[in-house]
């Protein structure tokens, strides 16, 4: 492991919202104190009924609950949007508009500008009968109008749901389903690396699947202007609902626990499951966080290159940067198109001063070397973030050294959307960096280490990381099944959250997250479950069962191994082969591209009939000699065959 430290740049003392020492005391008083620390940092934001109870939170089984600024109301549009035009900053620029093709004009919407559109489109839901705390989805390509839809539907208190542009019919049918959604939000197409993708037509695919009836009304915004199927009346324009609506809406006003949205995200077993949050405590904690990690200041331009259908897109490109008044880049494409100057480009086009992307887009981006990024100046650059998974050293150097010139502080954020926003990252004025840590809890967090009994672990160790107390932008539960909420997190190590993750504490009391220590799979910062792509295989019917592991890859960090196991009497083929990941893609998505399949006539299993995946892992992970003990198999010759059937590359 490296012991290279890089100190906070001199010229950072004298500017930061946060040095070393206010970290340190603001860190001992948020723990000891939290109901002065955040009552204090909910009082910054605009309120209808300020809260007087900050913190009301248990993990434990007999009392658990989590609640935050119970009395308060708020809308948290009125905190994103009015409020910084009755401070005079409706012309500011809220996003600047980057469109997939370089040829097409970007273009930037003000704050008084998405206000109004904001207000446009939530008078135009409430006419089509939307009403606080029903569910919207939103499947929409990287536009400024998903951003204005998540924030219609919070203007009057209508929980969205959004699905990535990049989900199956399927999966949007079963979120559709398991949220019972109303109205769906899309558009015609979507641009991305110069394809087009058939948002309505994947949306007209998954309301013909079984379970959706709930959806009364599809919005299409014309995006591309494809011809598109409009099934009349249940598919309406989005630019004729909003067109003649009032630029001014009441907005709704909400509990500070009241739902704001429902996300899904993998999970180590099941379906996908809908991971609620509310809204206050995600406020404040969406917003403080952007604040404080990026150090944020007025004239910054910021641009986080995550998907809006992920959690990182929901805190640090709507609701986080819209509370903090912040310009914000809202790209449609992707890194490589149309070549992989792409990125550079865009920071120098619009004087970008932080970045906030992947670790997988970073290592493909060093993949093409040097000379690409050297051909663009980024001289606007002043700080950069990494988030998703654990980022290699050699990444975090190339990201600090040649993306950065050597001069703007990384800040490794780790979280989770169940997190609501960063958990352990550097504060850029106060934090030495050391390549691969994300560092030092936010104010308010206490992570811990524990071993597999669960016993707390104390001083430089390795275990598995738990969060012993509430914050503000914890998920409140699983839609619709608090039971598994609460079994999901809190019953591992009983008292705590357990993250799922894996993590390294050092002798500077630095926090090194080593990966996910259950059967979630991380590919290329996008969490896959394993039982999730399993059960995609096993719908084949030439599969009789099928394991899922993660395995080291290159850029993606990790790859999905999968071993199948086919009917008998069926051929091994690379025919199958194909057909076999075909199947995985369109099931869940072309995130979940399997990565190799390995013909296994039998899965090494105990006695008692379960899969011995910490094997499996091994094998994918070509440690052959360290496989462990195998005398508890049923029967010990399978893994024999698998060892000897490994692929050599
Ligand atoms: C999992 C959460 C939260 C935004 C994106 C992913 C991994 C996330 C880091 C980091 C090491 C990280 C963890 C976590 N992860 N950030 N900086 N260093 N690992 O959200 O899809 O909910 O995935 O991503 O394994 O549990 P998500």
């Amino acid at each position: 492991m490296t012991q290279d430290v890089y100190p906070v740049p001199q010229e950072l003392c004298d500017c930061t919202l946060c040095t070393d020492e206010q970290y340190i005391e603001q860190y001992a008083r948020s723990i000891h104190d939290p109901d002065g620390y955040w009552g204090e940092i909910a009082g910054t934001f605009e309120w209808f009924k300020q809260p007087t109870k900050i913190k009301n939170t248990s993990f434990h089984k007999d009392d658990f609950g989590i609640k935050w600024f119970e009395d308060g109301e708020l809308n948290i549009t009125v905190n994103c949007l009015d409020r910084h035009l009755k401070q005079g900053r409706g012309n500011k620029i809220a996003y600047i508009f980057e469109p997939d093709s370089p040829r097409y004009p970007s273009g930037s919407v003000t704050f008084r500008e998405l206000h109004d559109r904001t207000c446009q489109l939530a008078n135009a839901l409430r006419q089509l009968g939307i009403q606080k705390g029903d569910r919207v989805a939103i499947y929409m390509p990287m536009i400024v109008d998903a951003a204005v839809s998540m924030l219609a539907c919070a203007r009057i208190g209508a929980i969205h749901t959004v699905i990535f542009g990049g989900f199956s019919a399927q999966s949007i049918a079963d979120r559709v389903q398991d949220a019972q959604v109303k109205l769906i939000i899309t558009a015609d197409e979507g641009h991305r690396g110069g394809k087009h993708v058939p948002l309505k037509a994947n949306v007209d695919q998954a309301l013909k699947l079984p379970g959706t009836n709930s959806v009364e009304t599809v919005l299409v915004v014309r995006n591309t202007h494809a011809a598109v199927n409009m099934q009349m009346p249940r598919d309406r324009w989005f630019d004729e609902v909003t067109r003649n609506q009032p630029v001014e809406c009441e907005p709704e006003r909400m509990n500070a626990e009241d739902p704001l949205f429902i996300l899904y995200t993998s999970g180590s077993t099941g379906k996908p499951k809908g991971v609620l949050h509310t809204t206050g405590g995600y406020m404040v904690y969406a917003a403080h966080t952007h604040r404080m990690v990026f150090d944020l200041r007025d004239d910054d331009v910021f641009w986080c290159t995550a998907d809006i259908g992920w959690i990182t897109g929901h805190s640090y490109i709507v609701y986080g940067p819209l509370c903090n008044a912040a310009t914000t880049v809202l790209f449609e494409g992707i890194p490589t198109y149309p070549d992989v100057r792409r990125t550079w480009q865009i920071i120098d086009r619009h004087r970008v001063t932080i970045l906030y992307t992947a670790p997988t887009a970073i290592r493909s981006l060093m993949r093409e070397g040097d000379e690409n990024v050297k051909l663009s100046e980024r001289t606007s650059i002043r700080l950069l973030g990494s988030v998703g998974e654990p980022i290699n050293p050699e990444a975090w150097r190339w990201y600090y050294e040649v993306a950065g010139d050597s001069r703007s502080p990384i800040v490794d954020t780790w979280w989770q959307t169940e997190t609501g926003g960063i958990m352990i990252s550097p504060l850029p004025g106060a934090t030495a960096l050391k390549p691969g840590s994300a560092t030092r809890p936010f104010f308010g967090i206490k992570p811990e280490l524990v071993d597999a009994e669960g016993k707390t672990l104390s001083g430089a160790t390795e275990g598995n990381l738990v969060i012993t107390d509430s914050w503000p932008g914890q998920m409140r539960t699983i839609y619709g099944d608090p039971q598994r909420f609460f079994d999901t997190y809190f019953s591992t190590y009983p008292g705590t959250y357990f993250t799922g993750d894996g993590a390294r504490r050092d002798e500077d009391d630095y926090w090194w997250i080593t990966g996910r220590v259950d059967d979630v799979i991380n590919v290329s910062g996008h969490r896959i479950g394993t039982a999730e792509v399993e059960s995609a295989l096993v719908a084949h019917p030439h599969v009789a069962e099928a394991a899922v592991v993660g395995f080291p890859h290159e850029l993606k960090g990790q790859g999905l191994y999968a071993y199948v196991t086919l009917n008998a009497e069926v051929a091994e083929s690379d025919d199958l082969r194909t057909e076999l990941v075909k199947l995985v893609r369109t099931t869940i998505g072309p995130i979940a591209t399997l990565d190799v399949i390995h013909w296994a006539p039998g899965l090494p299993k105990t006695r008692s009939g379960k899969i011995m995946r910490r094997i499996l892992r091994k094998i994918a992970e070509g440690e052959l000699g360290a496989l462990g003990d195998t005398s508890t198999l049923a029967d010990p010759s399978v893994v024999d065959h698998l060892v000897s059937t490994r692929s050599a590359d």
